[in-house]
């Protein structure tokens, strides 16, 4: 526990370090900026915001990516159930472009995964590209009865366990369970249609 409450920096060739902290509240704009531009303003209408929509991140495990003062990457992960069995869901995840392919996110994912377990969270659920998380471990094969409260696609819904078991007999709606917001943590109102990748 200890050691993941320090500041984990790493070294990368052809750029300047980088940082991953936690999430302060002065992150938030730069945040949010970095997500519209990576998912686009219609983000707030996918499903898997219905899991986060007046909720806070779970305690310890909303993570910036600081490089030279500015924020470039961004990971959060919330309390939900998984069909009753406690559990995150992480996202949205995301790196700013101009610093992709250099192991930001890889690194980002690790430290996030590395802080819940360590929390003694048993298992992580996410909606996203099975090919990139399949890197750190997740898989469809304990999330094929579970479901999202909206429109999903099948095999993006992905999951690890953190403890063994954690996600057995894991089967119906997933449904948030964190607590509320402080209210200058929540998102301003979106009325723009803007496509965009999908947002996890
Ligand atoms: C996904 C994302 C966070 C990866 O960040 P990153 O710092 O570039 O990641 P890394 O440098 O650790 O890893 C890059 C590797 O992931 C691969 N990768 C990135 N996105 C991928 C995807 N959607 N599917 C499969 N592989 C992907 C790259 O091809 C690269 O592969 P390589 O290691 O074989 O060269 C970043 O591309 C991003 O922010 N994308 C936009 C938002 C997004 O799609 N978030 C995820 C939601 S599903």
């Amino acid at each position: 526990m200890t050691a993941l409450r320090k500041t984990a920096v790493a070294l990368i060739s052809d750029a300047a370090p980088f940082v991953i902290r936690a999430e302060r509240a002065s992150d938030v704009v730069a945040r949010e900026a970095l997500l519209d531009a990576c998912f686009g303003l219609n983000r707030h209408t996918r499903t898997c915001q219905r899991l986060r929509d007046g909720s806070a991140p779970a305690e310890g495990l909303a993570f910036s990516v600081v490089r030279q003062g500015r924020l470039i990457g961004t990971v959060r992960l919330w309390h939900v159930s998984a069909g009753g069995n406690p559990a995150l869901v992480l996202g949205p995840l995301a790196v700013d472009a101009s610093y992709r392919e250099l192991g930001i996110g890889a690194a980002l994912m690790n430290h996030a995964l590395a802080a819940a377990k360590a929390r003694g969270h048993g298992a992580v659920i996410l909606l996203g590209d099975a090919p990139y998380y399949a890197r750190f471990g997740f898989s469809a094969l304990k999330t094929g009865e579970l479901s999202l409260p909206g429109p999903f696609e099948r095999d993006r819904l992905l999951g690890i366990e953190l403890r063994e078991g954690a996600l057995d007999d894991a089967w119906g709606v997933i449904a948030p369970l964190g607590a509320a917001a402080p209210l200058g943590n929540l998102r301003p109102a979106r009325r723009t249609r803007k496509s965009a990748p999908r947002a996890a």
